[in-house]
């Protein structure tokens, strides 16, 4: 077989076939194709794009390229959950126990903030001694033994993602409908779940900006999901403001952990017992999402989720000291340094751009420019006004927290000064009062 026929094939906006498809994907792996060859293909598979069938077998090969999880001795059906990426999500911390607590097997492989966005790996590496790694064996067994474990994603998961993600990276090839759904469900698919809860983000603060656009990639990725045999289910929610009130890994951590024992935010709450319902009915422990939904909250209510989160952090090696302390006198770990932003006018807020604060909270220390970068577990943000707030001229919109002075007027700057409320700044604040989005604006796949 020869690479430049397949690339010429596609150019021409010819149809892949399967042999030529896992031709591609696994002398890729192997280092048998250069760069430049893999690249003319993506850009035109980019232009040309890939038909279904391609986008399954694409799927496919990448899902086939390195280890694929076997969970089928750990009893029960297990739930995965995936989210295309936001700026404060933090619900996989809490629907992970409560999904636990109802009973449903979860056995999830997480990752790590990719640049604006955060990463649950991240988050949980900030509560001391918190092991993300542990050998299949234990993983296993700890699944088996509580119901919960999350881990980092091995290296050995469809390592042909890996080598076309990164190349996809720096050849403006990321955004293409075949190639984002063959790249995450190929992981998905690979980590031994049987059935698969997605969240795709739609707006200012995911790749997916509008609902049309977000839609269409769920729509291809229930569709894998089912083909390969796994129940996938997709909720399509709003990225044009962060999720809840905390951007940052410890800060998060805290804020799942309220949310958790029922006082968390009202944004947080809401889309965690509708994520967790889905997946407590994809389990067999309700007869319908709603159900689930229902059961969700029960586990919250009665402090069960709270006490699988508690169990899972101890288990996994974790100190529960800073939990309790918190519980007790309501305070929470933060970086040395802090600084307010405050509102330059009256009014109400009408954004929060959701890619600034992320960029803001990516400058504090918390996030990662690049890979080799060390994260500051204690730095972040806090918002104390959401989008239709009213605020007042000189009141605390936000607090930013970090270890150096320097990152911390970087992370400033990026949300324009310390007084915001103009246009281009993190926070606008209007006049009238605005309409505010629904955060969960479909669900596909039920
Ligand atoms: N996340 C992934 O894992 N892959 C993509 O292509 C985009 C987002």
């Amino acid at each position: 077989m020869d690479m430049n026929d397949i690339i010429v094939k596609k150019r021409d906006g010819g149809k892949l076939s399967e042999e030529e498809i896992r031709y591609f994907v696994s002398e890729y792996t192997a280092g048998n194709i250069p760069d430049y060859q893999a690249s003319a293909l993506l850009m035109a598979i980019f232009f040309r794009k890939m038909d279904e069938e391609e986008t399954f077998l694409l799927t496919d090969a990448m899902r086939t390229s390195g280890d694929v999880v076997d969970l089928s001795e750990i009893k029960g059906i297990k739930v995965d959950k995936h989210s295309t990426g936001g700026v404060g999500d933090k619900v996989t911390l809490i629907v992970g126990p409560l999904a636990a607590a109802a009973g449903v097997p979860i056995a999830k492989m997480s990752g790590r903030g990719l640049g604006f966005t955060g990463g649950t790996i991240d988050k949980l590496e900030s509560i001391p001694g918190f092991k993300t790694t542990l050998e299949p064996e234990e993983f296993h067994k700890q699944v088996a033994d509580i119901g919960i474990a999350v881990i980092g994603q091995s290296g050995h998961i469809a390592p042909a993602d890996k080598k076309l993600y990164a190349l996809r990276d720096v050849t403006g090839t990321i955004a293409n409908l075949s190639l984002i759904s063959s790249s995450i469900m190929s992981k998905k698919l690979a980590a031994g779940s049987d059935a698969i809860v997605l969240d795709v983000k739609c707006g200012n603060g995911a790749f997916m900006e509008t609902q049309e656009a977000a839609e269409e990639l769920a729509t291809m990725m229930c569709k894998i999901g089912n083909a390969a045999g796994k129940r996938t289910v997709a909720v399509i929610t709003d990225m044009n403001e962060p999720l809840g009130r905390a951007v940052g890994n410890s800060l998060e951590v805290f804020e799942a952990y309220d949310t958790l024992k029922g006082i968390g935010p009202k944004d947080i709450t809401e889309l965690s017992l509708h994520i967790a319902g889905i997946m407590i009915y994809l389990g067999g422990k309700a007869e319908s999402p709603e159900e689930g939904s229902v059961k969700a909250k029960e586990v919250m209510e009665s402090g069960a989720g709270l006490a699988k989160f508690r169990e899972m952090v101890l288990r996994q090696g974790g100190t529960l000291d800073m939990f309790d302390y918190h519980d007790s006198s309501n305070s929470i770990p933060v970086s040395d340094l802090q600084e307010d932003i405050v509102a330059d006018r009256d009014g109400y807020v009408t954004s929060i751009a959701a890619q600034t604060i992320g960029l803001c909270s990516q400058n504090t220390g918390a996030g990662r420019k690049v890979k080799e970068d060390d994260i500051d577990p204690f730095a972040g943000i806090l918002l104390f006004k959401k989008v239709g707030d009213e605020v007042k001229k000189g009141e605390k919109l936000a607090t930013f927290y970090s270890s150096e002075k320097e990152k911390l007027d970087e992370a400033i700057e990026e949300a324009g000064g310390r007084e915001n409320g103009a246009e281009g700044t993190a926070f606008v604040i209007k006049d009238e009062k605005p309409e505010k989005p629904n955060l969960i604006k479909n669900t596909i796949g039920i």
